[in-house]
């Protein structure tokens, strides 16, 4: 088949993981299995242009943020392409242009590896399909999910919804180390609509990047103890998402950011990456949970960055409580209302 040129665009979500993926083997391939919420709104939006060329000896592709040339991501890219190009192996036929857009602030301290690279393999995802007409939709989005993972570990989770497990996990046999796949079995009404308000605490740079963080858990005292209790948190949750139980759900998520941040601080070197208004925060949100009984939590990144997570059927209460008590630790008062999505879409 030849495909000459042309271009696709597609748009992906960032996730946030509630079983969180902290540390990795060879190949991006995670030391334990994690689960996440696809987002809806915080998306990557990606055109990829692409012609054929003739030199075929190394790739050759342009990269534009919001419409300018984007030296810096560069790197990022073709190391990106240098690892997938077992995979692809159409890459250095074609030069492309890569075309990407965010819709959430750039410097707000959310990470767009996970949506940026999904949305990329997304995209080099439906070349492949044009030069292979007979792929079916299960393949083309499983590989997809292979080749983010290869960009981004967390990536591999943003191209389906809802709820994408990632990591082999007994009591999920089509779970795999390699990609991520959709949660198997129903998932209680409780969680189908759940809100992800991100209070952004922090929005500058990253003080340890993530490939930092996943190596340090390679000498870890703590290591092996915590990859078997993700197992067991992503257990819990499996029974959890089939029963609705909020109570237990808000007790794993907490614990598991909670936990996320103690590898970081026992590690060596050793970091602290909440910031006093990350704890403002979290002490507000479980003071207003006792006082209202409304299942509202929290979850953090590897920053100081605040996902507060609860049912839609809540929403009004709590975005009241948002704004009368936490925004005030937020920069700028700036945060982000997202929820539950359902991954990646060919615009
Ligand atoms: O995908 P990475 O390598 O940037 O790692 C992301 C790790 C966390 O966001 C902290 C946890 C997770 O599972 O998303």
């Amino acid at each position: 088949h030849s495909v000459e040129s042309g271009f696709f665009q597609w748009s992906a979500p960032s996730n946030i993981a509630l079983v969180k993926y902290w540390g990795k083997k060879d190949n991006q391939i995670p030391a334990n299995p994690s689960v996440s919420f696809t987002l809806n709104n915080c998306k990557t939006i990606t055109k990829l242009a692409f012609a054929k060329k003739e030199n075929q000896g190394s790739f050759s592709f342009d990269l534009l943020f919001e419409g300018q040339p984007k030296e810096d991501f560069k790197p990022k890219i073709q190391k990106f392409l240098e690892r997938i190009e077992i995979y692809l192996p159409f890459l250095k036929d074609y030069h492309f242009t890569i075309d990407t857009e965010n819709t959430f602030p750039h410097s707000s301290g959310i990470a767009s590896s996970a949506s940026g690279m999904a949305a990329l393999a997304m995209n080099l995802m439906s070349l492949e399909k044009a030069l292979n007409p007979e792929m079916t939709d299960d393949y083309f989005f499983q590989k997809a999910s292979l080749l983010a993972r290869l960009g981004s570990g967390s990536a591999c989770r943003s191209v389906k919804g809802k709820v994408v497990v990632w990591g082999n996990q007994k009591n999920i046999p089509a779970s795999s180390d390699l990609f991520g796949v959709e949660f198997p079995h129903a998932i209680h009404e409780n969680f189908t609509n759940y809100q992800d308000t991100i209070l952004l605490v922090d929005k500058g740079e990253k003080q340890v990047s993530s490939t930092v963080g996943h190596d340090l858990m390679h000498e870890h005292p703590f290591a092996e103890r915590r990859f078997a209790q993700a197992h067991e948190n992503l257990d819990h949750l499996i029974t959890i998402f089939e029963n609705g139980d909020l109570d237990a759900f808000i007790k794993i998520v907490e614990s598991e950011a909670l936990t996320l941040h103690a590898m970081m601080m026992t590690s060596m070197p050793y970091f602290i990456l909440m910031n006093p208004n990350t704890l403002q925060i979290i002490n507000a949100i479980w003071k207003f949970r006792k006082e209202t009984k409304i299942p509202v939590c929290f979850t953090l990144d590897a920053g100081a960055n605040v996902h507060v997570l609860y049912p839609e059927n809540t929403s009004e209460k709590v975005l009241q409580f948002i704004k009368d008590e936490l925004v005030g630790y937020c920069q700028n008062g700036q945060y982000i209302c997202d929820r539950i999505g359902n991954g990646a879409v060919l615009i």
